[in-house]
């Protein structure tokens, strides 16, 4: 008889953007000629640029010419890919990382999910909270937390890092010691950053105590001030303790397209094993690879033309969070976020929690935004909303907050 993952069950279920999409499905039926505007979700709008489009069509052809075409990519990725991003985002930074330490893979998110099969299950994890929810889940459904507890909304046997306003939602160092440390900056959902003082702080106690930090920088290319690390191995020592998770996703708008990658140091250990052969095995076992086409359209993110394209819509995008942190302020409402990241994290008004503001805010002001609580309790009264919409949508939104 063929058994379950009994792991499976322990998660209760993502209910937060099904339960948004209901919410304003019902407001849609009841008020048809509503204008809603969606500042929730975190994807992007604009397309993509035409360098990285040019390429991307070169690449196509390429694939149907006998002696241009490709078949299955090497098992770390294209090296002109990999050499740029070495040089780019690492060496130029006078980060030590070299191109054959970077896996190129079809997102951030299945590398963050995935990089815990390399680790036992008998380590004991470390997340914020609020947390980009694929760090927990994929621990869960590796069976490395315990039981769902409904009432804290927390998982047992899993170190929750608390993140408020009260320690400008970045985390103080836990006393009880975790294995494994997810980092997440600048950060989904509250659009905190670290200085790399701080930064340095976290690389030093895991190297004191053995933890590895999985730090995910997929909104690096939204940092606009200095004195915020673009990568953890800015950091002294983070070779010995840290992989680091990047995407192009939102620094060029692959969503759809799907390119990211995952950086290994040759020689950072755990067990008294390196970690970068576990993580080739596991590459080349479960994983084809990217497609080249979109390898190639990446690379033309590190072109002098790709860059100032890029450049230029991620500017757009902080132009429209600018327009949300001064709209809220105007409006009396207390946020963070919005500088160094495309996320604007609000403060409930009158103590309502974050869904009583969800319902609020679609009823009065037809503008959709996503509750903190969704992202973990410490989440709860607070709201997120994000500067992926148009410009003329956030404009119209931050006139409706004046009103509400
Ligand atoms: C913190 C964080 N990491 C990773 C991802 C996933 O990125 P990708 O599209 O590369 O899978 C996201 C996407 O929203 C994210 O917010």
């Amino acid at each position: 008889m063929a058994h379950i993952n009994k792991n499976y069950l322990k998660l209760p279920g993502s209910y937060l953007f099904s339960t948004i999409g209901k919410k304003v499905r019902e407001y849609q039926e009841a008020n048809p000629d509503s204008d809603i505007i969606r500042l929730g979700i975190g994807d992007v709008t604009q397309p993509i640029a035409p360098a990285i489009i040019s390429s991307l069509h070169s690449a196509v052809d390429e694939m149907g010419s006998a002696d241009s075409f490709h078949g299955y990519a090497p098992d770390l990725g294209y090296e002109f890919l990999r050499s740029a991003i070495a040089k780019t985002d690492y060496q130029d930074r006078s980060c030590n990382i070299s191109a054959d330490e970077i896996f190129i893979s079809d997102g951030a998110k299945c590398d963050c999910g995935n990089i815990q099969e390399i680790f036992g299950l008998d380590n004991r994890i470390a997340v914020c909270d609020p947390v980009y929810p694929v760090y927990v889940d994929s621990n869960v459904m590796a069976g490395r937390t315990g039981e769902y507890d409904p009432e804290a909304g927390r998982f047992k046997d899993v170190i929750y890092m608390t993140c408020r306003s009260e320690n400008g939602f970045v985390p103080e160092l836990p006393e009880e010691k975790p294995d494994l440390i997810y980092l997440c900056f600048p950060n989904n959902p509250t659009g905190a950053v670290i200085k790399t003082a701080e930064l340095q702080k976290w690389v030093d106690y895991a190297r004191k105590n053995g933890s590895i930090i999985l730090y995910d920088a997929a909104y690096e290319a939204y940092i606009s001030e200095a004195g915020v690390p673009h990568s953890i191995y800015e950091c002294e020592g983070a070779r010995e303790c840290a992989i680091e998770f990047r995407s192009f996703s939102k620094t060029a708008g692959f969503t759809g397209l799907r390119l990211g990658f995952t950086v290994i140091p040759k020689d950072l250990e755990a067990d008294g094993e390196k970690l970068w052969p576990l993580w080739a095995r596991r590459h080349g076992t479960k994983y084809n690879g990217a497609p080249y086409i979109v390898q190639r359209a990446g690379e033309a993110v590190y072109t002098p033309e790709g860059r100032a394209q890029i450049t230029e819509q991620i500017a757009y995008y902080m132009g429209n969070a600018k327009i949300i942190k001064e709209g809220l302020a105007k409006a009396g409402f207390e946020a963070s976020g919005g500088v160094n990241a495309p996320y604007i994290w609000l403060r409930t008004p009158d103590g309502m929690t974050s869904w009583e503001f969800f319902d609020y805010l679609l009823e009065k002001g037809g503008v959709v935004g996503t509750p903190g609580s969704g992202f973990g309790p410490a989440g709860e009264y607070y709201f997120r909303l994000t500067a992926f919409g148009s410009r003329e949508n956030t404009i119209k939104a931050m006139e409706r907050f004046s009103n509400l």
